[in-house]
Formats: structure tokens, sequence, C-alpha cells
């Protein structure tokens, strides 16, 4: 029996799993400048996953998460097809067999340092979703709290940032409360533990949906996709720091005279190996466990 397919999205592809359970497979595709490149990165779905369950055992009594289980052994049977030739194995590491939630239609950002949107918005307005910030900050400067600074999820086109008050409005008072002081405590948590490891988590954004009434972490957790990761010693407000896996995509594409608009040009395999390299080293850093470890591993 086949699994039907409920969502392809840019990174992630979501199969109905029956009794309102889904498998989720995280794909080795990378994004750059928002475009979806041709050339799958290798291990960067397994590694997607396995940083995903890293923080869910880390933020276990933050609050619920949407995981049964990342064990291919207890994906249901019609799983294997997904694998193609390969089978289980062909999946085995990037899949998550997990609880459906009905979504909050909101991206849960917290910002930490003030980067990308956030810092453009308070380079030109003094602003940061809303709200006004002290004078003088400069570029990826730390900010005195961590600052929950939704978004929407738009179904086309680019989220939009949105005030506190507008994910009231959103999603109501007492449930925009809850995500945000689940939001604020898991980055807190998550930010000190990889600071530990020399790397500083500048920002991040949840998924957070309604599993039995109750608010549940979902979809993918402080992830290099969902996150910006900066190497410690490379961190000076005033700059924009490199993020810690997508550099060398990001170099590579900057020197070359593509406009950003798809079709991407081709990624040397050079490029694609060092961005493998560096999923890798940002997983093995923070978790300080081997990916060789995780489920899927064929090296
Ligand atoms: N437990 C869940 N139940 C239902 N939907 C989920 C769950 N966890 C994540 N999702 C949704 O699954 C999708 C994940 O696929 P992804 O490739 O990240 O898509 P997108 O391109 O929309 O970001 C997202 O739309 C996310 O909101
Ligand atoms: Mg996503």
């Amino acid at each position: 029996m086949s699994l039907d397919l409920v969502h392809a999205g840019k990174v992630r592809e979501l199969y109905d799993a029956g009794d309102d359970m889904l498998v989720m497979v995280a794909s080795d595709r990378i994004s750059a400048f928002d475009v979806i490149l041709d050339e799958p990165i290798p291990e960067k779905g397994r590694v997607l996953t396995a940083m995903t369950i890293h923080w869910l055992d880390l933020l276990a009594d933050v609050a619920p998460s949407h995981l049964i289980s990342a064990d291919p052994a207890d994906l249901p049977p019609g799983a294997a097809e997904l694998g193609g030739e390969a089978g289980l194995a062909g999946i085995a590491g990037r899949a998550m067999l997990v609880r459906r939630a009905e979504m909050l239609p909101l991206e849960c950002i917290v910002r930490g340092y003030l980067a990308g949107s956030g810092w453009a918005e308070y380079a030109a307005a003094g602003t940061l979703h809303g709200m006004t910030l002290p004078r003088g900050l400069e570029q990826a400067q730390r900010l005195p709290e961590p600052l929950f600074t939704p978004s929407t999820k738009a179904t086309e086109g680019h989220d939009e940032n949105i005030s506190y008050d507008d994910a009231v409005d959103l999603v109501g008072k007492e449930t925009a409360e809850k995500a945000r002081d689940i939001c604020v405590e898991a980055y807190r948590r998550a930010a000190a533990a990889a600071e530990t490891h020399g790397i500083i988590v500048a920002d991040t954004k949840f998924e957070l949906g309604v599993i039995d009434g109750r608010i549940a972490l979902c979809d993918e957790v402080l992830t290099p996709d969902s996150s910006r990761f900066w190497p410690a010693d490379e961190w000076r407000p005033g700059t924009n720091p490199p993020s810690f896996d997508k550099q060398p995509v990001r170099d590579w594409l900057s020197a070359t005279d593509w406009d950003k608009k798809p079709p991407p040009p081709a990624l040397p395999a050079e490029v694609v190996a060092a961005t493998s390299e560096r999923y890798v080293t940002a997983y093995e850093r923070i978790s300080g466990r081997s990916l060789a470890d995780w489920y899927g591993a064929t090296r």
C-alpha cells in the first residue's frame, strides 16, 4: 500500500500515514536566495532530521512535540516505496513519523541578534516587527533580550513580518502568549547549549501546531534551514557574519553574475562537497555526536 502525498514543500514531503499520522521526509534539496538549486547536497536531509531530533530531546520539557519516531523500523509498511530502489534504506535517517497537527498560521521567529529582515527593518525605521528598539544598534548585534518576532506563513510569495498584536489577531491572545513563551524559552535553552560548542544561534523559526488541544513543536526544529547559526569566532557586530552552512554556496553564487532568479547556475562539485561538509560539521559540533551513528549511514 503506498502512502498519499499530502504536501510537497521546498525541502520536505509529507505523506499520510493514517490515524492522524504523517511521514515527513527531508530531501537533500537546498535553496539560496529563495531559489531551489538543481544540485542536491549529500547528507543534508539526514542532518536536518538528526538535528531536529537532537533539539526535541533537549526541549522535551519545554513543550510537547509532533514526533513519534525517526527509527526507520517504526515507519508504516508503505514508506519503503518512498526510498526508490533502495527501499527503506533510501529514506532512513531522513524520515520521521509524526502526529498530524492543526498548524498555527504563524512563523514563530525568535531573534537573539539583529540580522536578516530584522536588521533591514531596524536600519530603515529603528523598529523590529514594529517594536521600537534602542538607537545605535549595529548589524549582528546581540539584542538585550531574545524577542518573539512572528511572521505570516505565506502560501505564496514571501512571509511578512508582523507585530505581536497582529499575531494576537491571528490566533487569539491565549495562544499567542503560549506560543511566545514556548518559543522564547526554547530559543534560550538552545542558544545556551550551542554557545558551549562555539556556535551562536542568531535567530530561529519554530512552527507550532495543536495536537490533542495542546500546543506542540512541529516541523523542523533549530536546523540550519530554519536558523541562523554563526561560528562564534567569526562574529563581529557591524558585519554580516556568514551563516554556518550555506556560506560556500552563497559565496560562490555571489561571485557569479546570476540575477537571483530561476534558473540558477549549476553548482560546481567542490562547492557541493564543501556545503555537505559544513552541514555535517554543524550537526556534529552542535550535538556532540557523529552523523555516522545516525540512521541511514552509508559511509
Ligand atoms: N505535525 C505536522 N502536521 C501537519 N503539518 C505539518 C506538521 N509539521 C510540519 N507541517 C507542515 O509541513 C510542511 C513542511 O514542508 P516544507 O518543505 O518545510 O514546506 P514549506 O516549503 O512550506 O516550508 C510545512 O508546511 C509545515 O507547516
Ligand atoms: Mg518549511
